[in-house]
């Protein structure tokens, strides 16, 4: 169970530890500093009816009620430990999971950490201003859940950081509240952690797209040999399968409503479609393919002698590394990967050591993929001749082999003047995003009642009615 008499709740026994119990409580005043500044905008007296941890075991998980989110109760909490673990892969293979940090790994493991940490805070300041524009009170208290938790997992990171990598720690600690996403001067460390997401298609977007990238990485992670991180990074992983059940859910209800409104007035045209104050399903498209091509790159280069190392370190594993069946060394295996040569994209083998990003990359668009044919269905139970498309892995791409290329949505390889043409047919313009911000000029906040660009979801959180009060404004 979570204590949650202690000022940091935790399930990590922090009592025992009052260096570490002091460094933390040292860090949790700025982190609060941090929360008032880049939290949720004027978000500070709502009561928001919220779920908090009460235990790591699966079926304890959650306890709902009202909650100031300044009061939400911010915790350490990791999945509880295995004692016959083993590092699973690389060259340390079969020796005991590792419960303190090897000496060698440090600033490798420090890196990794800082890396992961830095995306929890950015995510709640991309999303910060998204409250007063809600589509109704049961997505605001999402998004408020959204933000808490990312918030849990930037504990997450920093309990690691204060735990195992003394004063290099502490300071990596602080400066994960210094970065500002979007900031010229000291901008979070990912690209895509950088872009504004102006918007609530943005937001469902992300949550589909981005935070599937966080599951990815965590997923990776957990299978690490370094112990606490993997367990840390076990229970950050319930929490993220919520956030990316709003993103998939945001954008099914905006599908559906475009679909309804469509189908209604017996019309396609989007410019039609859009005076009807619902998002037109190309828009939705060129979405798809924004958020779908910034995350692609997330995933780092496609050949990478750095992912290399993490795995044969035994830091950083496979997307369940351990349901694989092979060697967990990769000492002869292959991997494709794609080059761009001339004007055509040629697969090329190479060892599957170096094409580590490359391959948890395809595992994430595997899933990614599902998740559009799902989306894709609720067109055609419409009855509506309109099919959503995944782009070409290459398509708008900063990091890897594609970058510098300019690759269209099919994978056509393209001159910069033919791309030029193309570029506001494959993603949003000014001109859509200016659209789908005149829609939500305000926020819907009345009990049951939702924006007109959006659908209601099927039902409501911890089966409470649609019109539940999730969210008390004081
Ligand atoms: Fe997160
Ligand atoms: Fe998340």
């Amino acid at each position: 169970m979570i204590d949650y008499t202690e000022k940091i709740p935790n399930n990590v026994d922090l009592g025992r530890d009052r260096g570490l119990q002091r460094a933390l409580e040292h860090w949790q005043p700025a982190y609060m500093g941090w929360w008032y500044d880049m939290g949720p905008n004027e978000s500070h007296n709502y009561e928001v009816y919220l779920r908090t941890a009460i235990s790591v075991e699966a079926d304890g998980w959650a306890q709902f009620d009202y909650v100031k989110m300044p009061e939400y109760r911010w915790g350490i909490f990791l999945q509880p430990r295995d004692e016959k673990r083993e590092v699973n892969f690389g060259m340390h293979k079969g020796q005991p999971a590792w419960q303190e940090v090897p000496g060698e790994y440090r600033s490798t493991l420090r890196r990794v950490i800082v890396t992961q940490g830095d995306t929890e805070p950015a995510s709640v300041e991309q999303q910060r201003l998204l409250g007063s524009s809600c589509p109704s009170m049961y997505d605001l208290r999402n998004i408020f859940q959204v933000n808490v938790e990312e918030g849990r997992h930037l504990w997450a990171m920093v309990y690691l950081l204060h735990r195992y990598f003394g004063r290099d720690g502490r300071e990596e600690a602080e400066a994960l509240l210094a970065r500002r996403s979007g900031d010229a001067d000291n901008p979070r460390i990912l690209g895509a952690f950088n872009e504004p997401t102006p918007d609530w298609l943005a937001f469902y977007m992300f949550t589909f797209f981005t935070d599937r990238d966080g599951k990815f990485q965590l997923c990776a992670l957990a299978e690490s040999g370094f112990d606490p991180l993997a367990r840390t990074c076990r229970f950050m992983l319930t929490e993220e399968a919520h956030h990316m059940f709003v993103g998939e859910t945001g954008v099914t209800r905006i599908i559906k409503r475009t679909c309804e409104v469509m189908k209604e007035h017996k019309l396609e045209d989007p410019a039609q479609v859009r005076a009807l104050g619902v998002i037109d399903l190309q828009t939705i498209q060129r979405y798809l393919n924004f958020h779908y091509s910034v995350t692609l790159d997330l995933y780092g280069s496609d050949v990478s002698s750095n992912a290399a190392n993490y795995f044969t370190s035994g830091l950083k594993g496979r997307f369940r590394e351990t349901k694989l069946e092979d060697d967990h060394l990769l000492s002869e295996a292959e991997y494709p990967v794609y080059e761009v040569i001339g004007d055509k994209i040629v697969k090329k083998n190479v060892p599957a050591l170096t094409a580590l990003n490359e391959r948890l990359r395809d595992d994430y668009i595997e899933e990614i993929a599902d998740g559009v044919a799902r989306w894709q269905r609720v067109i055609d139970e419409a009855g509506i001749p309109f099919k959503l498309t995944l782009p070409h892995k290459g398509f708008h791409r900063a990091i890897g082999n594609f970058a510098g290329h300019h690759i269209g949505i099919h994978g056509e390889v393209l001159t910069a003047e033919a791309w030029k043409k193309h570029e506001h047919e494959w993603l949003p313009s000014a001109e859509d995003q200016t659209f789908v911000q005149s829609l939500m000029t305000g926020r819907v906040v009345e009990p049951g009642k939702f924006a007109n660009w959006i659908a209601p979801p099927l039902r409501g959180i911890n089966s409470k009615p649609l019109d539940f009060e999730y969210v008390r404004f004081n």
